[in-house]
């Protein structure tokens, strides 16, 4: 990877729970994310992936390590450091009916990000074009969100999350609660914008084929913590670990040992 990295983790755990029922969500996680780059984070239910996302987009703190976007801290506890953060990485998350007030229009839901953040600019104009850009027919920003399908939603997530411009887009599952008939397309779509807009992009699922659709480097996270890292194809076509080589056959090994498989 040629010079800083865009967003970047150092050693990262987090614990969740009291000391008697502690779980470790992650531990010593590091990962780096070079501008333009489409890396996969990958592992099954429960392996830490979106304790991961939270973290990267401070929605929650880590036990220790750091965290760096554009090369500073977003952990300093100063409000005005998170400004960058909070515009220029984005999430999409697995449910879009958590992301979407269902109390707001479309259109409003698209636009808020602009106020919240005070991008400066004609709101109104920029959010047709984000709406046409996911592929939504003229006419959608004036619909609420129970007005649309699972897939329509989804999109509506995405232009959402494109209205501040972001370098770092993060999907978490952002596919995985759709049809298999729309998931394709919504799967593209995303490609197709993280390409067209130059996006470097986080890209975390359950699923190896879908990361190897969309990803060219892939971290995978086995009960906290990163047991592979590397080049899809080749981690794909050669797993180096047991629990990667299962994720590849679709094995689920959760509550198993990594040493039965
Ligand atoms: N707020 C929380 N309080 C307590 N435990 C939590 C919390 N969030 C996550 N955990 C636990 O941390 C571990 C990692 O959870 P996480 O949601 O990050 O996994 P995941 O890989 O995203 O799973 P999934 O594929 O099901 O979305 C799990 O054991 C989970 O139960
Ligand atoms: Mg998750």
């Amino acid at each position: 990877m040629a010079g800083e990295p865009l967003l970047e983790m150092v050693e990262v755990s987090r614990t969740y729970g009291s000391r008697g029922r502690a779980v470790q969500a992650l531990s010593r996680v590091s990962l780096r994310l070079g501008e333009g780059e489409r890396l996969g984070i990958v592992g099954e239910s429960g392996s830490g992936k979106s304790t991961l996302a939270r973290i990267l987009v401070a929605l929650e703190r880590p036990d220790r390590g750091e965290v760096r976007f554009q090369g500073r801290s977003i952990l300093g506890g100063r409000r005005q450091d998170l400004v960058p953060l909070r515009k220029g990485v984005q999430i999409i998350f697995q449910d879009p009916f958590g992301s979407l007030d269902p109390r707001l229009r479309v259109g409003q839901s698209v636009a808020e990000p602009l106020l919240a953040l005070r991008v400066p600019g004609d709101h109104r104009r920029r959010v047709q074009q984000l709406l046409e850009a996911v592929g939504l027919p003229a006419g959608s920003e004036r619909l609420y969100p129970h007005q649309l399908s699972g897939g329509q939603r989804q999109r509506v997530a995405i232009a959402r999350a494109l209205a501040p411009e972001p370098t770092v887009l993060i999907a978490d599952e952002a596919v995985s609660a759709l049809d298999v008939s729309v998931r394709a397309q919504v799967l593209n779509l995303i490609a197709d914008l993280v390409d067209r807009l130059g996006l470097s992009l986080i890209f975390i699922s359950h699923d190896m084929a879908v990361i190897r659709h969309v990803c060219t480097r892939v971290l995978v996270l086995y009960r906290g913590e990163v047991v592979e890292e590397g080049p899809v194809d080749q981690i794909f076509e050669a797993p180096q670990h047991p629990y990667t080589a299962a994720l590849i056959r679709s094995v689920p090994v959760l509550g198993g040992r990594i040493e039965d498989l």
